[in-house]
């Protein structure tokens, strides 16, 4: 798992997945100073000022390097791109939609691009606009889902197969055993949320972190929004949601997301989580997360280490 760490410039092949709300300067910085690569998220950003805050707020924290995420529906896309471009990022993860400008434009100006799919045909038409890598997102990821349905096992080989890019799998990884189940399928790298949404570090309310920790494999559901689902804790907000949908209340459900995550108010609106979490029971710092996934003991234990 190489050609992807060369690419980063990171230590290991593990990106902290964007997560809209949370993925915020310290979460990051802590992903990239523990060997992984921090993204940041800009989904929820309307000004790219504030996006330009958080790429220096981040810096302030870490020297190491970190990624911006871009979102197809965000109406301000391309000035976040021109943020990303005049700040020096070097890698953009792209998500949510895709823009073969928006690729050229990227690459022109020599940011790495990483395109994340959820189809085969999506990976083949991304790898030919002249993306550098594919994420491939299966149907157990937290959070919104590309058109697709496959599952990360079924979906990251066949992606393998048909791009020559790296491919990083995403979705469903939360310990070494998925990392090495990734290596397995041909992945170069593995992109987690969840797992890092568990984490010390994370801005995420207590609340909501308690939910994912009592969490089984049956916790989580998917909510049509649009044109696509996003995963979601079955939460009783969701289910009543669910049994009477109505798209006037889904977009006050959804208007609440931030408010869900940062405040813990898990009764106002769904909150976006991989199937994953039924095996996540203990909220870990970064750091232990990621030397976990590579089986770097966190301690010197003798005789293993110099
Ligand atoms: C709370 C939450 C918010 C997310 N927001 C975004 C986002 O803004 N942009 C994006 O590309 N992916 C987003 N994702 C997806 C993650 O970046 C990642 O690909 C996904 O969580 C991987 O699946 P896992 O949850 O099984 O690890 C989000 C996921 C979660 C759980």
């Amino acid at each position: 798992m190489n050609r992807l760490t060369e690419m980063l410039g990171c230590r290991f092949p593990i990106l902290q997945g964007a997560m809209s709300f949370v993925s915020n300067p310290e979460l990051v910085a802590a992903v990239s100073e523990a060997g992984g690569f921090g993204v940041l998220a800009s989904a929820p950003i309307t000004d790219p000022e504030i996006l330009k805050v958080q790429i220096e707020a981040t810096r302030s924290i870490t020297a190491k390097p970190f990624g911006v995420n871009l979102v197809g529906f965000n109406p301000r896309t391309m000035a976040m791109a021109q943020v990303v471009v005049d700040m020096g990022i070097d890698a953009v993860t792209l998500s949510a939609g895709f823009s073969a400008s928006l690729v050229g434009f990227l690459g022109e100006h020599g940011v790495t691009v990483l395109q994340v799919v959820a189809n085969v045909a999506h990976a083949a038409k991304a790898e030919a606009a002249g993306v550098d890598a594919i994420i491939a997102e299966g149907c157990e990821s937290g959070g919104a889902q590309g058109t697709g349905g496959a599952s990360t096992l079924v979906l990251v080989p066949q992606v393998v197969d048909a791009v020559t890019v790296p491919v990083v799998a995403a979705g469903g990884i939360a310990d070494r055993r998925g990392f090495l189940a990734a290596a397995a399928l041909g992945a170069s790298g593995v992109q987690m949320g969840s797992r890092f949404l568990a984490s010390r570090e994370c801005i995420a309310h207590s609340r909501c972190k308690e939910v994912m920790c009592r969490a089984d494999d049956q916790a989580t559901t998917l909510l049509p929004v649009g044109r696509s689902n996003v995963r979601v804790v079955r939460t009783p907000v969701v289910s009543e949601y669910l049994a009477n949908p109505d798209p006037v209340v889904l977009d006050h459900l959804m208007s609440a997301s931030g408010q869900v995550l940062l405040d813990g108010r898990i009764d106002l609106g769904p909150m976006a989580s991989g199937q994953v979490i039924g095996m996540i029971h203990e909220i870990k710092s970064v750091r232990e997360i990621i030397e976990e996934l590579m089986a770097i003991p966190s301690e010197p234990v003798g005789g293993l280490v110099d």
